[in-house]
């Protein structure tokens, strides 16, 4: 199976964004990846509801929306007017995440749950029944173009074996340092979705990027 792409449009152009969400269109990208950071949760800023909006009108994929933000319960219904069709809350910003999840099942839009790379996979055991998929950090979460932690690897295969026991149909993405080297092995640990920002946008030729992450080509 191949893996689902999803380009982190946090390495674009932003002063391009039409520009860089048509080339995307244009590729074989499954999803498109928006970061959203509240400056609270993570050290960095980026944008909300009218920029996803906007985003919205001119991308033909799914918006997969990653909110580093805190009590992310509050805005579910914002996210999804604008235009998220997926949406993924930290393990460690929500408290009452089953409720959480299921108010974005509610919403119509896949449930995520992301953790960082120092939150234990097994703490999902009793929600993962509940999940559209887990986004497995791997860097610490707030900015593009940082290196690749390598225990990640360990930590799919754990969440693999978890999502198995539990008969669950979650699947597994990774974001941060996913690159066309290590994205084979990513594949081969059990993720089913890869999220990739600089390995996309700062490529000589994203469009044959996305095509190599896509067919695990290094
Ligand atoms: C980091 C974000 C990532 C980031 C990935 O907090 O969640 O989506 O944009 O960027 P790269 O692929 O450059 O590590
Ligand atoms: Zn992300």
């Amino acid at each position: 199976m191949k893996p689902i792409i999803s380009p982190s449009l946090l390495s674009a152009d932003f002063g391009n964004l039409e520009r860089d969400i048509t080339m995307i269109n244009q590729s074989e990208a499954d999803w498109l990846h928006l970061d959203i950071m509240d400056g609270v949760f993570v050290p960095n800023i980026t944008f909300g509801m009218p920029v996803i909006s906007a985003i919205k009108k001119i991308s033909e994929k799914p918006l997969d929306v990653h909110l580093m933000i805190t009590q992310p319960e509050r805005y579910i219904a914002d996210f999804k007017k604008a235009g998220a069709d997926c949406l993924s809350v930290h393990w460690e910003a929500s408290i009452h995440l089953h409720r959480t999840i299921h108010a974005i099942k509610n919403e119509d839009m896949l449930a995520g749950v992301a953790l960082n790379p120092h939150t234990p996979v097994a703490l999902l055991n009793d929600i993962i029944k509940d999940l559209d998929f887990v986004l497995i950090m791997s860097v610490n979460p707030g900015f593009g173009g940082q290196e690749f932690i390598e225990r990640s690897y360990q930590r799919i295969q754990e969440l693999k074996e978890i999502i198995i026991k539990n008969d669950s149909n979650a699947l597994i993405e990774v974001d941060g340092g996913v690159n066309t080297e290590n994205a084979e092995f990513l594949v081969k640990a059990g993720a089913d979705i890869l999220v990739a920002g600089n390995a996309i946008f700062k490529a000589e030729n994203p469009l044959d990027a996305i095509y190599k992450l896509r067919n695990c080509l290094a």
